[in-house]
């Protein structure tokens, strides 16, 4: 486990870009776990920037989005399709065909969900998985709970995570309550993770995530096992460890 502690969001933002850029460089057919949220949206930012700067190249790129709202539409201003494309997708040239996220609209979301791991086992293992963290732990949408899912699945937002990410809707009601998520299978089998936190509301879930202790009530402290793990945080964020 690497730690790196940035001054604040915006070094960690070009640290993290910087990161994202160098496996890109290496391997231009890389397969990229993606996360939203407000965490990443800095990194996004840069890596439009050195792109547009001719620094590197997605026409080879593959990714994979960790998660989707259930019931919402790609063009829902909330949904995590309508993110990815005003933050990422609409401004690199990456090939449409080679972009998963999963399908908040389907009918079927057990099929959905199946459809999406077999859609990631024909690319093998993730290259190099990007997350960030809630405030109560969670990856993706993996909630603290007794047990934690390998695979793709439907999960129900926690009451703290409705809460958090609540800012991004107008009315705490118009918050979906579930949501497609991967499971914790190919997050652990990706070849590099890298794990994202800002801001002082992170602290304690990092500190509790990197404790030594492993539990299914604290997802991302299931990250202290895995091989290559990139942690990169803000002094804020980093305040307890
Ligand atoms: P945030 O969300 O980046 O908006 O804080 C992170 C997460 O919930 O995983």
């Amino acid at each position: 486990m690497d730690f790196y502690i940035t001054k604040d969001y915006e070094e960690l933002s070009v640290a993290a870009a910087n990161f994202l850029a160098g496996q890109i460089t290496l391997k231009p057919n890389s397969v990229l776990g993606l996360p939203t949220g407000g965490t990443p949206l800095g990194m996004y930012k840069n890596i439009v920037a050195m792109y547009q700067k001719g620094h590197i190249d997605f026409e080879k790129i593959v990714t994979f989005n960790l998660d989707e709202y259930l019931g919402l539409n790609p063009q829902h201003p909330q949904s995590y399709s309508y993110y990815m494309a005003t933050n990422l997708f609409d401004h690199v040239n990456i090939d449409r065909n080679n972009i998963f996220i999963p399908d908040g609209k389907t009918q079927n979301p057990i099929e959905t969900c199946k459809d999406f791991d077999r859609t990631m086992a024909k690319f093998g293992s993730i290259d190099l998985m990007i997350l960030g963290i809630g405030a109560n732990g969670h990856i993706g949408f993996n909630e603290p709970g007794e047990t934690l899912q390998v695979n793709t699945h439907v999960g129900d937002l926690s009451p703290e995570t409705i809460d958090a990410n609540s800012r991004f809707f107008t009315d705490k009601e118009e918050v979906p309550q579930k949501a497609i998520t991967m499971g914790l299978g190919p997050i652990m089998k990706a070849k590099r993770v890298l794990l994202l936190a800002s801001g002082s509301s992170k602290a304690s879930a990092i500190k509790d995530a990197f404790n030594g202790k492993i539990t299914t009530g604290l997802p991302a402290s299931l990250l202290q096992l895995h091989c290559n793990l990139t942690v990169i945080l803000d002094q804020e964020a980093a305040t307890l460890l």
